[in-house]
Order: C-alpha cells, then sequence, then structure tokens
C-alpha cells in the first residue's frame, strides 16, 4: 500500500492507475478504524480495480475544538488494517495540506445542513461538505462509500455530489453493529464501560420504531415508543429525534403512508465532556 502525505502522492498514484486502465473507489475516513469502515473498504474492493482511502481528522466539521481534541488518532493501526484489506493507496495528509493559507472556499447544503442533525451540530455538515469536495477533487475516483450510518450525511453527500455534478458514484453501505446492537462508530472508543453498556438503548429506540412502521401508524406515535425506550435508559440523554422525509428531510407527520428516515442521537457520560452518540435509518411502513 502507498501512503501518501501530499496532494501531489496521491494524485501520481492515482494517475498510475489510470494509465493502466484501472478503475478507483475512495473511501473517506476520520480514521481510528474499526469494522465498519473494513466494510467499505471491502464493498470498494469489490467494485474496483484499486480502493484509495484517506485518513483526515477534518477539523472544520467539529463545532467544539476539545471534540476535536478528544477524536481518537491511531494511525499505525488504522494503516495496519488498510493493509490487510489490500487498500492500494492511503491518503494522510496534515491539515495545511487541504485547508492551504488563506484558504476560504466552503461548499454547503444549506437547508440539509441545518436541520436534523446539523441543528444540533451547527456548521458540521458544512465542514463534511467542503472537506470531501475537496477529497474527491483531489482523488477523482469513479465511487465513494459511505456508511448508511450517518444517513443524513448519506444524503447531505448525495445532494453536493448531484448539485456539483462530481462524475462519480455514491454508494451507500450497510450499518456493522456490535452484537448487543450498537453501531460500531470511533467515538465508542471514548464510552465508559456502564455508557458503553447503556448505548445499544438508540439500536432498540430504533427497533420499537421499526416494529410500530405499518402504514396508517401516526408517525407521533412512532417518536413516542422511542422516545420512551430512551426514557426509560437513565445514563442516555435523548439529544435529538427526527423522523423524516428522505428527499426532503422535512418532518414526516399524520400517518405513515412511504419510508421514512429517523435520526436519533443521544449523549452518554459526564455533562462536562460528554460523549454523542447517533443511529439513524430508513423505515418502510
Ligand atoms: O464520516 C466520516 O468519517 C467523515 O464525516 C468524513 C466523511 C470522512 C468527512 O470527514
Amino acid at each position: 500500500m502507498q501512503i501518501c502525505r501530499t496532494i501531489a502522492d496521491i494524485r501520481a498514484a492515482v494517475a498510475a492507475f489510470r494509465a493502466a486502465g484501472e478503475s478507483v473507489g475512495l473511501v473517506t475516513t476520520m480514521g481510528a478504524l474499526h469494522e465498519g469502515h473494513m466494510a467499505l473498504m471491502a464493498e470498494a474492493k469489490g467494485g474496483h480495480d484499486r480502493v484509495v482511502a484517506t485518513i483526515f481528522v477534518n477539523p472544520t466539521q467539529f463545532g467544539e475544538a476539545a471534540d476535536l481534541a478528544a477524536y481518537p488518532r491511531t494511525e499505525a493501526a488504522d494503516i495496519e488494517m488498510l493493509e490487510a484489506a489490500g487498500v492500494d493507496a492511503v491518503l494522510i495528509p496534515e491539515p495545511g495540506e487541504i485547508y492551504p493559507e488563506h484558504d476560504e472556499t466552503i461548499v454547503e447544503t444549506p437547508r440539509l445542513a441545518s436541520i436534523g442533525h446539523g441543528a444540533v451540530r451547527p456548521g458540521h455538515f458544512r465542514g463534511v461538505t467542503t472537506v470531501v469536495a475537496r477529497l474527491f477533487n483531489i482523488v477523482l475516483p469513479d465511487a465513494a462509500y459511505f456508511g448508511e450510518k450517518d444517513y443524513q450525511q448519506l444524503a447531505v453527500i448525495r445532494r453536493m455530489t448531484r448539485d456539483l455534478h462530481f462524475p462519480l458514484a455514491i454508494r451507500g453501505v450497510a450499518t456493522v453493529r456490535a452484537p448487543d446492537g450498537l453501531a460500531l462508530s470511533s467515538r465508542n472508543a471514548r464510552l465508559a464501560p456502564e455508557d458503553r453498556a447503556a448505548a445499544p438503548v438508540l439500536k432498540r429506540a430504533l427497533d420499537a420504531g421499526a416494529a410500530l412502521a405499518r402504514p396508517g401508524v401516526a408517525v407521533a406515535d412512532i417518536a413516542a415508543a422511542m422516545r420512551d425506550v430512551v426514557a426509560a435508559e437513565p445514563r442516555a440523554r435523548l439529544e435529538q429525534l427526527d423522523i423524516v422525509d428522505p428527499n426532503s428531510f422535512l418532518p414526516a407527520t399524520g400517518p405513515l403512508t412511504h419510508p421514512v428516515g429517523v435520526m436519533i442521537s443521544a449523549r452518554f457520560g459526564p455533562a462536562a465532556d460528554p460523549v454523542l452518540l447517533i443511529d439513524q435509518m430508513e423505515l418502510a411502513p
């Protein structure tokens, strides 16, 4: 696997793949890799001659400096996992490489970015689209792979890709879960053991919603059932629950007639230094 620290190096690696007539799949990550990322690598590998990964803890998508500082960094282990997964090249840039001096260009889907999870983390999705657009332009892949766990992120990236006419496909990959249902996330490593034991409540809430999701059932009743599940777990502090139309991301209301996106987030651990976990999925009546 080629380990590239600069844009010039990764572009040279991709140019060599292209010169050999090979297709390229891209998986962007912030490192601290786990089996969820490996599922993305495996999908990319199945679909392309070459897989390029990126590891970049993107400062612009973090609201609080403390959250950015606390984000796990496990570069040596990440490189081993990427090599074992058969990834061909990885870009691991310094922030100044992606955000050059006097940088000022942003990419934003203003409406989609300000609702749902975006309302809890103002500026987060602007940071995501800004960095993903840059990574797309750097690597110029045929397709890029993102987890369905981040349902709203996937929608935001699809919208940006379509609106800016990026010539690549966006592929969603099913969420990988621990045996107790907790969606794998790099943030899970920050949970105290008691909070790790409590965290599957998010999946239980989604399951409660899925169990009710039949044509004609009121969306408000689904939301109430999900809230009850979280309320029964004293270690979880519900942050946000949104049930939305999958295209407009406007709140779904009334009786269920078509699939809806369900996005739930909760904080665990000390109020001064909580861990925000999210889980999201589409429910079909
Ligand atoms: O999902 C992530 O890990 C990040 O938001 C992404 C897409 C790599 C952008 O920094």
